[in-house]
């Protein structure tokens, strides 16, 4: 039996991974700070083995609990998918320390929280691969997004330094850094004014956002020893060519 946990997986990247990762064969642990019930009966209905578990991943004393329980119900842990993130869109001048300090505290202090915790049982079994959903903020920056780009490239030098410090151990670190996805998150920032769907599709190569399930392929792969067993502190992009485009628009929208 091969064991997956996901953090964030009642929607968006993170439901679209559960499903995905359950197709394949693994049991999955599903975290989110809202009710996971329909991912749950998604994955379900796939024939895995799962169970969910709702509470906030920073908090230390829920994530060491879950992991516990984890543990406890399935003896091992493959796969970490470390997903919940939160965005924030606020001016560098006008954003509070305490908006700052707690996008830091979801997307780069839970992370690793959730590596120590599970963690521990993959170094005892010397396996184990565990994913940061990232963002191509983690490699540029983006105006209006001070709090979030820090801690999106934060949490791939998190994913370098565990690369390093575990792979001795054979347990594998990697970040996966999605474009712009199609998400219940990408409705909220729209609404709050943030870019138009134009804004983002004009930029891109490829023409169009990514999909959820785009972004659960690629974490598969890197999920999966058959096909990434020697891939190890990577930050690989899933952005259809935004960060390798240095065009001008007017040069990119002719080759459409
Ligand atoms: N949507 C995009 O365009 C995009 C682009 C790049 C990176 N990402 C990253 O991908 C990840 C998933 O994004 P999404 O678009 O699916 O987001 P989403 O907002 O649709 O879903 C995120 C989930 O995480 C959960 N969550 C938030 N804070 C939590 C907490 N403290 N504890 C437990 N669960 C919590 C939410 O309840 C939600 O179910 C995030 O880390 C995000 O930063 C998203």
């Amino acid at each position: 039996m091969k064991v997956a946990v996901i953090t964030g997986a009642a929607q968006g990247i993170g439901r679209r991974t559960a499903e995905v990762l359950a197709a394949a064969g693994y049991a999955v642990a599903l975290i989110d700070l809202q009710s996971s019930a329909a991912a749950l009966v998604a994955v379900q209905t796939l024939g895995a083995e799962a169970e969910a578990f709702t509470g906030d991943i920073s908090d230390e004393a829920f994530v060491t609990a879950t992991a516990a329980a984890v543990i406890a119900r399935w003896g091992r842990v493959d796969v970490l998918v470390n997903n919940a993130g939160i965005s924030c869109i606020s001016p560098a001048e006008s954003t509070s320390a305490a908006l700052y300090r707690r996008v830091l505290e979801v997307n780069l202090v839970a992370p690793f929280l959730l590596a120590k915790a599970f963690g521990a049982t993959m170094l005892e079994q010397r396996s184990g691969s565990i994913v940061n959903i990232a963002s191509i903020a983690g490699l540029v920056g983006i105006g209006d997004r001070s709090a979030y780009n820090a801690s999106k490239h934060g949490l791939i030098g998190l994913t370098r330094t565990m690369a390093a410090e575990w792979g001795g151990f054979g347990v594998r670190s990697n970040a996966v850094c999605p474009g712009w996805v199609k998400t219940e998150m990408d409705v909220a920032d729209q609404a709050g004014g943030g870019y138009t769907d134009a804004d983002i599709t004009d930029r891109i190569p490829m023409g169009r956002f990514a999909s959820p399930d785009d972004i659960a392929q690629a974490i598969l792969f890197l999920a999966e020893p058959a096909h990434s067993g020697f891939i190890n502190g990577q930050a690989i992009p899933v952005d259809g060519g935004w960060t390798s485009d240095g065009s001008w628009q007017s040069l990119r929208l002719r080759k459409r």
